[in-house]
């Protein structure tokens, strides 16, 4: 058939359950054990988790479901999906998306690599005392027998070590996408149901211990005061669909590698309540060991679960190792099958648009992406005398994460809704996934991602952008000695970068033309009622 939308190199799940372990994989990740934790305590533990839950209900499931639906509606990548609702227009937000994920991704997989060296150090000398730290300035020796993983993750970044375990995180992810959906439903397969395993042993562990449950008190009283601070549900808004794995097209390069028959709405709850029942039992694992140990977070996003975290476990009465090993290994596991959805995103919107093999796409996608992941673990090797102490790839890592984690997802998730909302119309993606659903959408779902998320999306980010302002570049109050100029570039690198890269795909070549009426959408425009 002349408009087949299927082509040779696109892939398809064997299963439902590849899909949904797949989709879930995707959304467990950093996110639900480092992210979630240090936001949950930067955000006052209680005050985070109603804005949490609004977010969501009001966010997040309504535009999962409009993420799974373009894709098994259209059955192409994201960028695809949008041109086919709007044009160039839309398909250039698809493009941006795309680039940002593989910002991104440079740094989910340097914070990757980190965590396999800090997993091989849980057989090393993590827990052993008298750890030296490579930048006198920073840190002073510990005593002989006082172990601390935070000496130790400084020393650990100061060696050619991480730079390894970067390289071999990417040949992971290749390895594991090289088949396309073939490889990924084997490996989550196996990796998806063992970090669940490990999450649960870690959490009875955590709440055997005496006073560990003080740690969940801390997270789940609701504190009512907090939530009037805006900041507040900006960090729950972003923590939600970075968490999802919202906001980069990754779900609808997923969705789109299912028949078109699937059930969006169960398996949009079936993801989200996953993900989020995960999240929930991380961070009662670790705010219990917090409190178990009276831990002190403070420090950056990683200080959290690379330092506070293996001090905790370090104290434990038996089986140290195992569990320090355990805890790393959950971290990379976790973030692999994150990391891999993170790449196929931009893989399948390659393939797509330029017709090119998997092999191809995956070569364009790996060479930017380890030369930016070695630049995070780099830095503090080549100059050792930074007067910031060596930690120039961390500042660097959080400068790009304050501006992608924030704003890419939330503007996409912003355009995506606008553009299905208006332009395709709500009403028309409401009725397509009806077609397949057991739970009827009601026209609530209308009024969600016409008004709803929008003017929440869109509250948020212009508020974010106001107080951004208003305040000196973040970043640029760190000192990073003569790097200083770095944090005030990354911004601009990022902006116009992503733009360049989105204008270049979007308009350096069109789409094969296609008879718009055989779209799947298109079918499902012409039913009157669901
Ligand atoms: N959700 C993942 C996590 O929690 C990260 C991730 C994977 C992601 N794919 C994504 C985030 C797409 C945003 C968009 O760690």
């Amino acid at each position: 058939m002349a408009n087949d939308l299927s082509s040779p190199n696109r892939g398809v799940w064997n299963s439902k359950l590849g899909f949904i372990l797949a989709a879930s994989g995707s959304a467990i990740g950093l996110g639900n054990i480092v992210f979630f934790a240090s936001n949950a305590y930067q955000f006052g533990g209680g005050a985070f988790y109603l804005p949490y839950f609004f977010a969501l209900f009001a966010l997040g499931i309504p535009v999962m479901i409009l993420e799974f639906g373009l894709g098994t509606m259209t059955r192409r990548s994201f960028p695809e999906a949008l041109y086919r609702i709007g044009g160039r227009k839309a398909e250039f937000v698809g493009w941006w998306s795309i680039a940002a994920a593989g910002f991104i991704t440079m740094y989910y997989i340097a914070i990757l690599g980190w965590a396999l060296g800090m997993m091989f150090g849980a057989l090393g000398t993590l827990f052993e005392g008298g750890a030296t730290a490579p930048f006198t300035p920073f840190l002073t020796p510990t005593a002989p027998d006082d172990p601390s993983a935070m000496v130790y993750f400084f020393n650990l970044i100061t060696t050619w070590w991480p730079m390894v375990c970067v390289l071999v995180i990417w040949a992971l992810n290749i390895l594991i996408l090289i088949k396309g959906t073939k490889t990924i439903e084997a490996a989550v397969r196996i990796f998806v149901p063992l970090m669940w395993v490990f999450m649960i042993v870690l959490i009875i562990r955590g709440l055997t211990l005496p006073g560990g449950t003080d740690g969940v008190l801390y997270l789940f009283t609701p504190d009512f005061e907090g939530i009037s601070d805006p900041s507040v549900w900006k960090g729950a808004f972003s923590q939600m669909f970075f968490s999802l794995s919202l906001g980069l097209g990754t779900m609808t390069a997923y969705a789109s590698y299912l028949p078109k028959d699937a059930d969006q709405v169960n398996n949009s709850l079936l993801v989200s309540f996953m993900n989020c029942g995960f999240e929930f039992l991380a961070g009662v694992a670790i705010f219990s060991l917090l409190f178990a140990f009276s831990l002190n977070p403070a420090g950056t996003t990683l200080s959290l679960s690379f330092f506070v975290i293996p001090e905790g476990l370090a104290e434990f009465p038996w089986g140290v190792r195992l569990f320090g090993f355990l805890f790393f290994f959950l971290i990379v596991i976790a973030g692999l099958t994150s990391s891999i959805s993170l790449i196929e995103g931009p893989a399948s919107a390659l393939i797509d648009k330029l017709g090119i093999t998997r092999g191809k796409a995956l070569t364009f996608i790996l060479i930017p992406g380890v030369v930016g992941s070695l630049c995070y673990t780099l830095p503090m090797i080549i100059d050792p005398d930074l007067s910031g102490n060596g930690t120039l790839g961390l500042s660097l890592l959080d400068v790009m994460d304050h501006w992608a984690f924030n704003y890419s997802l939330l503007t996409v998730g912003l355009l995506e809704c606008l553009m299905v909302g208006w332009v395709l119309g709500a009403d028309t993606l409401r009725r397509a996934v009806n077609q397949h659903s057991k739970f009827y959408l009601g026209r609530w779902f209308n009024v969600m991602i016409k008004f709803i998320a929008p003017l929440l999306l869109g509250g948020v980010l212009v508020w974010s952008l106001v107080a951004e302002f208003s305040q000196p570049l973040y970043g640029s109050l760190v000192d990073l000695g003569s790097f200083n100029w770095i944090p005030n570039v990354i911004p601009f690198v990022w902006f116009f970068g992503t733009i360049a890269f989105a204008a270049y795909l979007t308009f350096g070549r069109t789409y094969p033309p296609y008879d718009l009426d055989s779209l799947p959408f298109r079918e499902a425009t012409p039913e009157t009622s669901a």
